[in-house]
């Protein structure tokens, strides 16, 4: 496993520490209170998603699983040389598409991007045991990924960038088409996007699988506040808080909220905030859009992508979509 000079700049325990102060300052005082997403996948956080995804009530990453072993041939064909996988997390999802992509492959050069240090370990780990492939671990945000990409775009051969397991579905709608250009500007013509996205299910199947029964996903929410105490010097009592999944019908996604229990002063430190939150004032965390797969379709279209295929897992909703940058 080898390193580059792709994640150098973004990463020092410095920066990456001013930046999460000044996005916890910047977002934690507007109306309404918020916290981006990503600041979730701590080591602990990608820790505990890893068990969400092995909830019965959260079936998106068994259903994406089921499609990338039955068309791991179709996804990987033989032109490819080269995958990046943005937010990589355990690395079995593209261990499972390889191995089901089967003999008779090129070399592949695996390229891994992830915010938590834990999870790129895991990945590498789970991807050394296969024949002739090369692994690179990036930790760093989407951009820092896609950043490097775009500067190894003279490589030979076909590359196959894999945005899996409906994080698509964290960016709102103009945030999603940016990324989605970015992505596309990081490709060459020819090259591949595989697209997971979790589509549009009964509402309480998705208020499960947002808020289970065993409370992992509370812990998942919460522990962005146990982040925030530990990392930038943060007062939040965790007793204090609640987890809520609520279903925005209008806007087609689940929201992830945090509501304060009581009235209570809340001081971090490192991120120089001071204020106070009223009983029931609530920090909104995530939002997981909910798709119907002919939008999906749009949106690649819409950034210059042509669609190849689409499957769907019509058990649990969910769809891979496979598009050619034209
Ligand atoms: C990893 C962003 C796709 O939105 O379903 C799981 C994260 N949040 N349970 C999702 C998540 C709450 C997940 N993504």
């Amino acid at each position: 496993m080898t390193s580059t000079a792709m994640t150098g700049h973004a990463t020092t325990a410095e920066g990456s520490r001013s930046r999460f102060a000044n996005d916890v300052r910047d977002f934690l005082t507007q109306h309404p209170r918020q916290l981006p997403s990503r600041y979730l996948y701590d080591d602990l956080g990608s820790a505990l998603f890893e068990a969400i995804c092995r909830l019965p009530w959260y079936p998106l990453t068994r259903a994406e699983l089921r499609l990338l072993k039955s068309h791991g041939r179709e996804i990987l064909d033989a032109g490819v040389t080269t995958l990046i996988e943005l937010g990589s997390g355990s690395g079995v999802k593209l261990s499972a598409l390889i191995a089901a992509a089967g003999t008779g492959r090129r070399h592949l050069d695996l390229h891994l991007v992830d915010v938590s240090k834990g999870a790129l370990t895991q990945a590498s780990r789970a991807l050394e045991g296969l024949e002739d492939v090369r692994i690179e671990t990036h930790e760093g945000t989407y951009e820092d990924g896609l950043a490097g990409f775009r500067l190894a775009r003279h490589v030979a051969g076909r590359r196959l960038a894999l945005f899996l397991g409906s994080n698509i579905g964290n960016f709102d709608p103009p945030g999603r088409e940016a990324f989605l250009g970015s992505v596309r500007q990081a490709l060459n013509p020819g090259d591949d996007l595989l697209l997971g996205a979790d589509l549009l299910k009964p509402e309480r199947e998705l208020l499960l699988a947002y808020d289970d029964p065993l409370g992992v996903t509370a812990a998942f929410n919460r522990n962005l506040l146990a982040r925030i105490n530990r990392e930038l010097e943060g007062n939040f009592e965790l007793d204090g808080f609640a987890h809520r999944a609520l279903w925005n019908e209008a806007r087609s996604r689940i929201e992830m909220h945090l509501r304060s229990l009581r009235r209570q002063r809340i001081q971090i430190r490192e991120a120089d905030l001071d204020f106070v939150m009223a009983e029931g004032e609530m920090i909104w965390t995530e939002s997981s859009y909910k798709y119907d797969p002919a939008q999906v379709v749009s949106m690649l279209e819409r950034s210059s992508f042509r669609v190849r295929a689409q499957w769907i897992d019509t058990a649990d909703r969910f769809a891979l979509t496979l598009a050619e940058a034209i």
